[in-house]
Parts: C-alpha cells; sequence; structure tokens
C-alpha cells in the first residue's frame, strides 16, 4: 500500500510515520538544530486541520493587512515549509528577520527550546473525523500519491497509524499539554468556522498586534473558505500546472466544512472511531467539535 509518497517509502521515526527521504537526507535531524529566531512565527498542525487558512490570517497580521503581497506572491513562499525539500532549510536559514513558517512536525522532533525562545507557535487542530475525510480526499488529489482505496480502508490505515505525519492523538497532545505556555495558541477549526472574528482577534493579541475590528472583519472576509478557495495566491492552483493533481479528484478547497464526516461514516466506522478516539482521549481534558 502507498499512503504517503512516491514509493510508499514511509518511515517510523521517534514514533512518528514520515517520508524515508526526510530521514534519509538528514533533514529530520537540521530540523532539531535549526535555529528560530524571537520574531519567528510558526504554524503548526496535524495536516488537513485548516493549515493554509490559518497562514494566510497569520500572514495578513504580521504585516499589517498587506493584501498586494499577500495576492502577489503564493502562500507557499510566503510561508515556507520547514520539512519540505522547497525551498529548504538552508534558504528558510538565510531569510532575514522574523519569517513565517509552516511545519506538520509535533512538537517533539522540533528544537527542544522552541517555546523559550520567545517563537510564537500557533497549532491548529481539527476533530479527527473530519481530518480523515480532507486527508482521504488529499490522498486521490495528489497525483504522486494516486491513493485509490476506498474511504473505509484509507480510515483504517489512519487508526492503524500507517499515513505520513500520524499517530494522530499524540500529535495533537504534545501541543495540547503545553497550552499553558505563554508562546503557544492553540486554536480550532471549528471555532474559526463559528467565530472567525473572535479567533483573528485572538490570534493577533497572542502576536501583539492591535487591530481594529474593521480590519479583523477584513482579514476575516478575505479568508473566507470562498474567497480562499478563488484566490490563486493561496488555493494551490498552480499544482495543477505542475501535474500534482488528478484534476478528476477535486481541489484542495474542496468543501471547508465541520461535520462532513457524517457522509463518510458508516454506523460501523463510527463506532469503531469512537471508541479509539475514547481510549486516546482517556486521562485528558481534550475534547473535539465534531458538528456545527
Ligand atoms: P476539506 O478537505 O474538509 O474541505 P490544510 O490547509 O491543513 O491542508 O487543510 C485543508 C482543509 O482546510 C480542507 O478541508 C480545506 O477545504 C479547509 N480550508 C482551507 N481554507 C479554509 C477556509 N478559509 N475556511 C474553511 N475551511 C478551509
Amino acid at each position: 500500500p502507498n499512503y504517503g509518497d512516491k514509493a510508499g517509502d514511509r518511515f517510523l521515526y521517534n514514533g512518528y510515520v514520515l517520508h524515508g527521504e526526510m530521514i534519509k537526507n538528514g533533514t529530520i535531524r537540521d530540523v532539531k538544530n535549526f535555529e528560530f529566531r524571537p520574531q519567528d512565527v510558526v504554524v503548526a498542525s496535524f495536516p488537513k486541520s485548516g493549515t493554509t487558512w490559518l497562514e494566510e490570517i497569520v500572514f495578513l497580521i504580521q504585516t499589517h493587512l498587506d493584501f498586494k503581497l499577500a495576492a502577489s506572491t503564493i502562500l507557499e513562499s510566503r510561508f515556507p515549509y520547514l520539512e519540505y525539500p522547497y525551498p529548504g532549510l538552508k534558504s528558510i536559514a538565510k531569510q532575514q528577520g522574523g519569517r513565517m513558517i509552516k511545519t506538520h512536525l509535533p512538537l517533539s522532533l522540533l528544537p527542544d527550546d522552541l517555546l523559550q525562545k520567545g517563537t510564537k507557535v500557533i497549532y491548529i487542530m481539527r476533530n479527527p473525523k473530519d481530518v480523515a475525510v480532507s486527508y482521504y480526499h488529499f490522498f486521490r488529489l495528489l497525483s504522486f500519491v494516486n491513493y485509490k482505496g476506498e474511504f473505509r480502508d484509507f480510515l483504517k490505515s489512519f487508526m492503524k497509524n500507517e499515513v505520513v505525519y500520524t499517530p494522530y492523538f499524540p500529535h495533537v497532545l504534545e501541543y495540547w499539554n503545553n497550552r499553558d505556555n505563554p508562546n503557544l495558541l492553540v486554536v480550532h477549526f471549528e471555532e474559526m468556522k463559528k467565530d472567525p472574528e473572535t479567533v483573528v482577534q485572538k490570534i493577533s493579541n497572542f502576536l501583539g498586534k492591535d487591530l481594529t475590528y474593521d480590519e479583523v472583519r477584513m482579514i476575516v472576509e478575505h479568508t473566507r473558505f470562498e474567497n480562499m478557495a478563488i484566490n490563486p495566491s493561496v488555493n494551490y492552483s498552480h499544482w495543477e500546472d505542475l501535474g500534482l493533481v488528478n484534476k478528476n479528484e477535486g481541489k484542495f478547497f474542496r468543501k471547508g466544512a465541520v461535520g462532513d464526516w457524517q457522509n463518510y461514516f458508516s454506523e460501523d466506522l463510527n463506532r469503531d472511531f469512537d471508541s479509539w478516539i475514547s481510549q486516546n482521549l482517556e486521562n485528558t481534558k481534550l475534547a473535539f467539535i465534531f458538528a456545527d
């Protein structure tokens, strides 16, 4: 089976499933030693949790609503992906001043002192049922993954921790357990859907930026699903030209909804998944929001 990349080449590294390449070429070791700066802002997440959405919000806050720059440069260049080969760690290290960096790595694979340096880290989490549905479609969409299984097969792999960046719960809990650290903010996809103004305000306070209510409203409007979906600077439409997507499998901006899982989970799957969630959340205070 192939759940993650071209060669189905996945490795278990310190308890997490990662692309083999990341380990072979030393990236994962270099990430541990990467020098974050106090002025940097990191957006971290388990894949398909709303990373892109949060990145665009953070970008606008950090640049004091530079809509021009946001429109003229694709998000991948404005917000490089730490552990990805492009642009790569060396290139990110060369960028001057405070950077905006995206990562899907769990806290334990990032530098040990990350939360002690003043670097601001924002983690976005989303309920695992919607994450699994979104991830399933993403693996069908990406031509170099080209997943052809049924949803139930994918879900089983997800629960067996075979998919890249799993196990899901430790990933979330590592961040969640540090939620009292003043340099870490945890936000939920579902609260952003329900009350984006409040969350944008919360993020700007966390980043030490003062925004007027009108500015908050402008960011919310710009980052609404419908607007981001047609914005070529953030919607990854250039992936089509690069041959990275199966065009018959939809788009990166798929539904952006809370509770779409209900269209995918049979009663049986739901029962198994619920008990899997309970086992994993035992003795934690973490709770997810599954419906709007
Ligand atoms: P769906 O596949 O459920 O539609 P990530 O950026 O972490 O890969 O997450 C992608 C998911 O977030 C996709 O979910 C995508 O549609 C959704 N998303 C992206 N921008 C959004 C927005 N502005 N509002 C709501 N959902 C958004």
